[in-house]
């Protein structure tokens, strides 16, 4: 077994959808989920970063584009239909060193004909505009006439499964005969975005061409290109399926025009060079942030698997897109982009491909212009983010879904989640600490900063019996709770980020007191501004319990019904207790971590004894109904030595979607528990941590059947490159830097092996 494969040897149609997310290629501009050609069952999808769409839907969402994967053989009259066949080998292996799809099937149609058809699938990362297919077809105990179809799809809805849901985002507006090759033009209905998907096919045989005949025709909302062929018994052919599609958002070039003649340079370079050039970005990719676990192959290969996609669904080329909940692998979540990106993906490119990170923080820069509209329209000053963005930063929750019991349920998130404007702050001043880009934060981090605080300001409630200021009426991280007042993480973080907020105003002050000075002047911040915002973050209330332990999660929250977790289900998770005559919100039962996510971010406000007493109380109570729970617990138990629960929930972050640990995997990828299983691998394992001086550090803890695990990481421009084994740490760092292992200082001069001794 290779720990760079995914493999998939049985076919059962009812996985479709799940392994269409699972094979999902991605490059950050486009996904394509991995449906498989030869079956009608699943739920395909071509999403394309940044092309959202409201129409007719409840709120914006992510297009669900029209579909060039479409390709059918058919023997005679006979279409290959895998769910009509006798299935007699059955492999799909996601290679994730490659970032290659392959597949191989072997079967009987109906009518008794064989046939192997091996194939590969690229989504490029060496020209993002770019994807490709290869097939190689033998006849097994046949000779005969065989047509080849090569189809894009118009007719695609997002919510295809739901009726009640269901929308067509885009009109097709052209269909073009590229003779050969074929395109097909689209154009959504709110912002006129234009989306074309251009693709040709090419067969060779005894290096020539196989097709004898060509037929091109459009068909209601498809464009269709039927090639007529004859096959001889155990002598295959190979079709090269050639893909590219550009939209209004990326160039301003007529899109026929341009996606034409890239299409057309493609098949002139070759099926091969594209690939050989992807796999060498991959190689790239890999070199950064691939994490080696040796002794452990399940952990190896589930890290892999997170990095795989995390790596695919973000790139470095447009930053007004950021990375979905569902990344680029599904419909979920409409497309929309939560706090799942700062707090849980970003980490992982800070500290390995920072320029990425720096476009994601762009997304937020990008959209201010619709995050001061929200403040505004629910009656606020500054910045309020929203809690799902989409393409400019306007709130774009749902308010209506459903509740586990499929009932109607108003959804009060978008209303009442008001962190994310502190984690998006928590992010910046992560990044910054980690890369030093001044220019940044000069730039464009300090604005975010001022109007996210003069949000704040208009926000919080001052209480004058208790001279405090409070913010009530809010859900915190654990949205089992709506409503709450002083939800800890709320107010320690808001407390956190506008004292940073001054921070940074000072420090940019020295820096260039014009920057500020103009700043305060488009936001309009004056110098009782910057006094009142010290006043707040002073006395802004954080609850505890009386014993000044263990951290209430918001006021009130310990008098609720404290109903004990007893079961766990077959992957571990914690199943419903008898909740009695209670409703949900009225016990202590939490949906995620949310004490334990302070606790993590902002670990050194903190003393050990109250980390630890607060991961019990917590772990005892949380549901980890979010998949964004286990890897935070992971990391919290590795802190306070419950390394035996760490790994475990280790295993769950990692195997969240390999395993659909909760349930869905089908709707896209499980995008913050990737990033999440880098964190609890970097700041878990290898106890990475960025004191409050800003200096680097490293106290890992690693389980006993791990032989070895080795990663690299940029710190201030410097790549250093973490080994630990089970008696020795060795360290390389390409600059000069230090780092403190264990509580010790130690110095790495450049490109020389440390040796410290666990
Ligand atoms: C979680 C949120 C998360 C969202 C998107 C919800 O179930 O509670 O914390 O942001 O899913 O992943």
């Amino acid at each position: 077994m290779s720990l760079w494969n995914i493999e998939l040897n049985e076919y059962n149609k009812y996985d479709n959808e799940k392994y269409e997310t699972i094979f999902t290629l991605a490059n950050g501009y486009k996904g394509l989920r991995g449906a498989l050609e030869f079956s009608k069952v699943g739920n395909k999808g071509n999403l394309i970063a940044g092309v959202f769409d409201k129409s007719y839907a409840q709120v914006t969402e992510i297009v669900n584009c029209q579909d060039p994967l479409g390709f059918n053989i058919y023997i005679e009259d006979e279409l290959v239909d895998i769910d009509e066949c006798n299935i007699h080998k059955f492999n799909r292996t996601l290679n994730m060193k490659e970032g290659v799809l392959y597949s191989e099937i072997y079967i009987s149609t109906k009518s008794g004909k064989t046939m192997n058809i091996k194939s590969e699938r690229l989504v490029s990362r060496n020209n993002v505009h770019r994807w490709a297919s290869r097939y190689e077809i033998s006849p097994g105990n046949f000779s005969g006439k065989v047509f080849i179809e090569n189809i894009i799809d118009g007719t695609v809805t997002n919510s295809t499964k739901d009726p009640m849901s269901r929308a067509k985002h885009f009109q097709v507006v052209g269909s073009y005969d590229l003779e050969p090759g074929m395109a097909l033009l689209t154009k959504t209905f709110d912002k006129n975005i234009q989306i074309i998907e251009a693709t040709r096919i090419i067969s060779e045989k005894d290096n020539g061409n196989a097709f004898k005949f060509r037929k091109y025709s459009e068909i209601g909302e498809k464009v269709v290109e039927v090639y007529e062929t004859f096959l001889k018994k155990d002598n295959p052919i190979t079709i090269y399926k050639y893909g590219t599609s550009y939209t209004s958002r990326d160039t301003q070039e007529n899109l026929i025009s341009i996606a034409s003649k890239d299409l057309q340079l493609f098949v002139k370079e070759g099926y091969l060079k594209e690939k050989q050039d992807h796999i060498k970005v991959w190689e790239n990719i890999w070199e950064d942030t691939d994490i080696k676990i040796v002794g452990d192959d399940l952990a190896q290969l589930g890290i892999r698997f997170n990095l795989y996609h995390l790596s695919s669904s973000a790139y470095e080329g447009d930053d007004k897109v950021s990375l979905a909940a569902k990344a680029l692998h599904g419909e979920g979540y409409k497309g929309h982009v939560f706090w799942d990106t700062e707090t849980f993906m970003l980490p992982y490119f800070i500290y390995t491909r920072p320029q990425v990170a720096k476009c994601l923080l762009m997304y937020r820069y990008n959209t201010l212009k619709g995050a001061r509209k929200n403040a505004e329209l629910t009656g606020y000053k500054g910045a309020r983010f929203p809690w799902e963005s989409a393409d400019d930063g306007m709130e774009v929750t749902p308010k209506w879904g459903f509740d586990y019991d499929g009932n109607p349920v108003r959804i009060w998130t978008g209303d009442e989640e008001y962190h994310i404007n502190s984690d998006i702050v928590f992010a910046i001043v992560e990044y910054y600490r980690a890369t030093g880009d001044k220019d940044f934060i000069i730039k464009y981090g300090l604005e975010i900063l001022l109007d996210t605080t003069k949000f704040w300001q208009s926000r919080v409630e001052y209480n004058k019996e208790e001279d405090r200021y409070e913010i009530n009426c809010v859900i915190g991280p654990d949205e089992f709770h709506e409503h709450v007042n002083n939800n800890v993480f709320t107010n320690y973080l808001a407390k956190w980020s506008i004292k940073k907020t001054l921070e940074f105003a000072e420090w940019v002050k020295t820096e260039d007191e014009s920057v500020l000075k103009t700043l305060c002047n488009k936001l309009g911040i004056t110098e009782e501004d910057f006094h009142e915002w010290n006043e707040i973050q002073k006395k802004i209330y954080i609850p505890t319990s009386q014993n000044g332990i263990i951290i209430e999660q918001f006021q009130g929250y310990f008098n609720l019904a404290d109903i004990p977790i007893i079961q766990h289900d077959e992957n571990g998770m914690p199943m419903w207790p008898n909740l009695g005559e209670y409703k949900l919100g009225e016990t202590q039962l939490v949906k995620q971590a949310d004490v334990v996510q302070l606790m993590i971010m902002l670990s050194e406000e903190f003393s050990q004894e109250i980390i630890k007493a607060n991961y019990e109380y917590y772990e005892a109570r949380t549901m980890h109904k979010s998949s964004l729970s286990p890897s935070m617990y992971s990391i919290l138990g590795l802190t306070v030595g419950d390394t035996h629960n760490a790994y475990k929930y280790f295993i769950k972050a990692l195997y969240t979607d390999l395993r659909d640990n909760q349930g869905n995997t089908d709707f896209g990828l499980h995008a913050a528990s990737t990033g999440g299983s880098w964190q609890s691998a970097i700041f878990g394992f290898a106890g990475l941590k960025v004191s409050k001086e800003g200096d680097l550090s490293i106290k890992p803890w690693i389980p006993e059947h791990w032989r070895c695990m080795e990663f690299n990481i940029n710190w201030r421009d410097a790549r250093i490159n973490i080994r630990i084994e089970k008696e020795n740490i060795f360290i390389k760092s390409d600059k000069h830097t230090s780092i403190t292992v264990y509580e010790k200082k130690i110095n790495v001069l450049a490109n020389n092996f440390v040796k410290i001794p666990r």
